[in-house]
């Protein structure tokens, strides 16, 4: 049988870095990778359930699907990650020409699960437990861990990692599927991390991204505790690594010991995300976000105190069930108090078996979330274009990651080429240099920018 591997991601990074693992584990198995479906003997898509759009999009690409399935049976066709593990047995309802699904909970189970496909199998579904079908141990190895060995050809650059320190999450946010979906909360041994990390900075990798949907609630508490700090600490002295990001901070996780970390370390990035969601207490409470809009703000107060040049990154949510134009008010007063370097702003979406479903109507017409939608987004990139204001006329640090994705396709010569980077905040940076800067850390001159990208040129 010839392998060839073609598979689509959508989501989160949690998402991108799954889809690279299993990338891995299928070319160690003889697997070669392609760039279309139509190329492929097997296609995978890693889904999201996070909004309805996420789905609606897997949906329609596996519809896409059915007519090159009918010409070519021989093809697999896999649905894996979140969609996989709340609709089950349903996807083969909607979409019969799948053979596989399989939730995140078992991707290292994809070779031999497409062997025995291939071998006439199938279709096959494999998932985790619901998260009240057992006790807690049992559903927590049901999500089966999965960090195999890194290879640099699956990543998107050799010079970036992202690595995965904890799974699930614990908080039940009432809006949110990732619990349901990702599992119980579980942290990775400390030294398995490091280990991990040491092992791509030996690779030649210069900036690794911790990854947990509550990233600041990590821990490892056999023998002495630690916490997320302490392996920053950690990490921070790996040889060859220049810098440490990681993602995604839960407002009531954020500890005095982890913001001193970002400060003291050099090499973690004075960059943190953690998303708000609202800034009506009535609307947090319903959403059980377990703050409050004034302990969120002296949050903010308490990271640019001790971090003073640090970029902050927040999410909202509107059109939450109930959100009036008061409530709406309140997070508009937010969004300006916060300075936000960046927000991400998604409008409500009702997700089957979550506490906000079962709780409360979807009672905010799509019109009314869509304007609020645009006069946040409208505040927010009017905030972020004068932060990047500041920054015109100076020079900052860059990891070059290469030919930009916005950029302008490749001049005739070849030699220059509009590249992309970013600085140790997130900013991104564009500016013309020749492709094999890709990997370097450098400094560029900035010359212009907008809300979005500051636009250099090298010195
Ligand atoms: N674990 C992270 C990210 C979760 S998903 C966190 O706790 O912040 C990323 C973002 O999607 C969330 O921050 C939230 O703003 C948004 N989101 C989650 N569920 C949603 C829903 N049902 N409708 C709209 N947005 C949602
Ligand atoms: Fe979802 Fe809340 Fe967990 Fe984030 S913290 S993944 S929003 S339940
Ligand atoms: Fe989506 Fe799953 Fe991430 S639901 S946001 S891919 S954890």
């Amino acid at each position: 049988m010839s392998k060839r591997l073609y598979i689509q991601t959508v989501g989160c990074q949690m998402n991108v870095l799954d889809s690279e693992l299993v990338a891995a584990d299928l070319l160690r198995a003889g697997y070669e990778l392609v760039d279309s479906p139509r190329k492929a003997d097997t296609i995978l898509f890693n889904t999201c359930s996070v909004r309805q759009h996420a789905e609606d999009k897997i949906y329609s690409a596996l519809g896409r699907l059915k007519r090159i399935k009918d010409r070519h049976p021989q093809k697999i066709v896999g649905v894996l990650g979140c969609m996989a593990q709340k609709d089950r047995q349903g996807i083969f309802h909607r979409a019969p020409h799948v053979d596989l699904v399989v939730g995140p909970g078992q991707l290292g189970r994809l070779p031999a699960l497409l062997e025995r496909i291939a071998a006439g199998e199938g279709p096959l579904l494999e998932v985790s437990l619901d998260r009240n079908a057992g006790n807690r141990v049992s559903v927590q190895q049901s999500f089966e861990r999965h960090d195999p060995l890194r290879i640099a050809e699956t990543r998107p650059t050799p010079y970036q990692a992202m690595v995965r320190i904890m799974f699930g999450c614990d908080k039940f946010c009432t809006y949110c599927v990732v619990p349901s979906v990702r599992g119980p909360e579980q942290s990775r041994p400390a030294e398995e991390i490091e280990a991990e990390v040491r092992g791509l900075a030996d690779q030649g990798c210069l900036e690794v991204t911790l990854l947990g949907q509550t990233v600041n609630s990590y821990r490892d508490d056999r023998g002495r505790k630690l916490r997320l700090a302490d392996l920053l600490l950690r990490l921070d002295a790996v040889e060859g690594l220049r810098r440490l990001k990681f993602v995604t901070n839960h407002p009531r996780h954020v500890s005095d010991e982890l913001l001193q970390a970002v400060r003291d370390l050099p090499k973690v990035s004075p960059y943190l995300h953690v998303p708000a969601q609202s800034g009506s207490d009535r609307i947090l409470r319903r959403m059980k976000r377990g703050y409050t809009a004034e302990a969120y703000r002296e949050m903010l107060c308490r990271i640019r105190e001790t971090i003073p040049e640090v970029a902050i990154t927040s999410d909202f949510i509107v059109g939450f069930p109930g959100e009036t134009d008061e409530d709406f008010d309140r997070t508009i007063a937010l969004l300006r108090e916060g300075r936000f370097k960046n927000s991400f702003i998604f409008k409500y979406s009702p997700r089957p078996k979550t506490k906000a479903v079962e709780l409360y109507a979807d009672d905010v017409p799509d019109e009314v979330k869509r304007r609020r939608n645009n006069e946040l987004l409208a505040i927010q990139n009017a905030i972020s274009l004068r932060d990047n204001q500041p920054l015109v006329g100076r020079s900052v640090e860059i990891l070059v990651e290469g030919p930009s994705k916005a950029g302008r396709k490749q001049p005739d010569n070849g030699h220059v080429v509009q590249l992309g980077g970013r600085t140790v905040d997130d900013r991104i940076v564009v500016f013309d240099g020749p492709p094999r800067l890709a990997g370097q850390i450098l400094a560029v001159e900035i010359e212009k920018v907008d809300a979005f990208t500051l636009f250099g040129r090298i010195r």
